[in-house]
């Protein structure tokens, strides 16, 4: 079974040996994957609406992981507990849905759970709930899937470590780290809307804060950029 190079890039971020849990799974493919190469021994696929498990009812008869996937209806965490799965991943889904979804959710404060977010907008806006409750984001990588680059990464609830984080973390979070063509592109896109809507409200005269933070931000993402 061959995974996209976007959902490859989410099941390689789950960890060895757990039970993983996919929320808004659809296709079910990543717990298909991840039980079929006997990455993880079960998994639990989970959608808002019925319409995409039947999708996920067809694809694991296919790959023959029907009795280590379980399926279930759940608007995000709803109709989880804890105990159901240590790895939780949201792929797929806009960045406002996600914090969302992990805002209702008061279990999610527990060292021992993973969470792998691929978030297809508003990536900052999980970057920074994240950081603003607690959690450490241990991991980030881009990739380009039919020419458009995806990013995604994994956190853990981590009240502890508390180092200094800079405003422009939230726009660029480990990328740096795991610099490849796909990272770039992605933290180029983000620098150009960045200057835009500073240079924007600038010739507006509005929200001179916003535009002060942004100024801020811009140079460290800087050498990340390729202008052409
Ligand atoms: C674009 S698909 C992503 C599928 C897959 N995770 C992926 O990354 O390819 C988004 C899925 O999220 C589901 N979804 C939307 N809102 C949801 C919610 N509140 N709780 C659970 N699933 C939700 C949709 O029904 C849809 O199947």
């Amino acid at each position: 079974m061959k995974l996209s190079p976007r959902l490859q890039m989410v099941a390689d971020l789950v960890r060895e040996g757990v039970t993983v849990a996919d929320i808004g799974t659809d296709h079910a493919y990543v717990p298909a994957y991840l039980v079929a190469c006997g990455k993880c021994p079960a998994a639990v696929a989970s959608d808002l609406r019925e319409g995409p498990l039947m999708n996920a009812v067809t694809a694991l008869a296919l790959y023959g992981v029907t009795e280590q996937v379980s399926l279930r209806l759940s608007d995000g965490l709803d109709a989880y507990s804890p105990a159901d799965a240590d790895d939780f991943i949201f792929a797929g889904m806009g960045g406002t849905l996600i914090v969302e979804l992990l805002s209702r959710t008061d279990w999610i404060f527990d060292s021992g759970k993973r969470f792998i977010f691929q978030p297809m907008t508003h990536a900052e806006l999980v970057r920074a709930y994240l950081l603003q409750n607690g959690f450490h984001i241990l991991a980030e990588h881009a990739c380009f899937d039919e020419c458009r680059p995806y990013v995604a990464f994994s956190a853990a609830y981590d009240p502890a470590y508390r180092p200094h984080y800079r405003k422009s973390y939230i726009w660029m979070g480990e990328l740096p780290q795991a610099m490849n063509e796909a990272a770039s592109y992605y933290l180029t896109k983000q620098y150009i809307y960045l200057k835009k809507r500073a240079d924007a409200l600038e010739r507006a005269a509005m929200l001179p804060d916003e535009v002060r933070t942004i100024r801020e931000i811009l140079p460290d993402l800087l050498p990340y950029v390729r202008l052409k």
